[in-house]
């Protein structure tokens, strides 16, 4: 059955193929349904996971968007419906509803250099998009990765991100607000890392994700490199419900997150997220 066949608002029932964890509170899911068969998506969109019997929370997709038979979402525990997630054993039963929402413009940003920045579990949003941009590496400029998370402990996908930089795929530059550990390597917030990254302003794309507060100063410094506004992307954050623009729970003055977003430029957002009230 294809997702368009299916009504936005009725969870299709996915079982747990693998559960792993990522840190010592993000755990990835992979799900599969053999009435759903494939699920397409577009890096950057995300899922409406619903618990049964605890609530639904959005979580993006962060697997490969080449391999639609696996779905993949990475997930931090916060609260009752993530928290309830965590306790999900293979063969257990989530409900899904999505892809919902706009996607990391892969396609209209080839040719340009690429200045992905990730805060934390926002690594997880960008994944897909990674995974679309080195499958098909030739069609960008230089492509760089900025990481910042809060300790060494909460750094994601780190055998991945080893990989990548091992097969010098992907410069991959690392921050940590507080070192910890045998911790070696760069100590600070992620904007701190900008000045490091040799990419040509004037034909350069950003996509960014991670907390409110970390996207605009990111955005501001990368505007102040000389990236455009419309070519910088960063993907927000609401309390949903409905994920389909009816019930006004993820509005931001006239947009709604669910679907306008979540992924925007920063053109589009910045006189909005300059509104304290909003
Ligand atoms: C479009 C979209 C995509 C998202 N993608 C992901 C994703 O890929 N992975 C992921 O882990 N989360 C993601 N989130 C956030 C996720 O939806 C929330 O963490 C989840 O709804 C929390 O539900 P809960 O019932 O577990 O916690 P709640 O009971 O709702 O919240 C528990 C506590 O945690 C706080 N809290 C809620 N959300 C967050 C947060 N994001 N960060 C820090 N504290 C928070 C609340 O304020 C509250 O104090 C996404 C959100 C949106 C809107
Ligand atoms: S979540 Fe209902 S309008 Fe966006």
């Amino acid at each position: 059955m294809s997702a368009a066949a299916q009504h936005p608002m009725v969870p299709r029932p996915f079982n747990v193929r693998a559960i792993r964890r990522e840190s010592y509170d993000t755990f990835t899911l992979e799900l599969q349904s053999e009435q759903a068969g494939e699920f397409g998506f577009a890096p950057g969109q995300f899922n409406m996971l619903y618990v049964f019997g605890v609530g639904e929370v959005p979580i993006s997709i962060s697997g490969d968007p080449t391999r639609p038979k696996k779905l993949v979402h990475t997930t931090r525990e916060v609260g009752a419906v993530t928290r309830a997630m965590r306790r999900c054993k293979p063969g257990g039963a989530l409900g899904v509803r999505g892809p919902f929402g706009s996607h990391w413009p892969v396609e209209s940003v080839t040719g340009a250099d690429l200045v992905i920045v990730a805060g934390g579990i926002g690594l997880a949003p960008l994944r897909p998009a990674l995974y679309h941009v080195l499958a098909n590496r030739k069609r960008y400029g230089n492509v760089f990765l900025l990481y910042g998370t809060r300790t060494p402990a909460d750094i994601l996908f780190q055998k991945q991100l080893q990989q990548w930089q091992n097969d010098a795929k992907l410069p991959v530059y690392i921050t940590v607000d507080r070192a910890a550990g045998d911790w070696r390597g760069s100590v600070g917030v992620v904007t701190t890392l900008i000045p490091r990254v040799p990419f040509e302003a004037r034909n350069a794309a950003a996509f960014i994700c991670g907390p409110e507060v970390m996207m605009r100063f990111t955005a501001r410094e990368l505007q102040r490199r000389g990236i455009e506004p419309q070519n910088i992307h960063i993907s927000m954050e609401r309390n949903m419900k409905c994920a389909v623009g009816f019930c006004g729970h993820c509005q931001l003055g006239p947009t709604f997150i669910c679907k306008d977003g979540p992924v925007f430029t920063w053109a589009q957002m910045e006189p909005l997220m300059r509104v304290r009230e909003m």
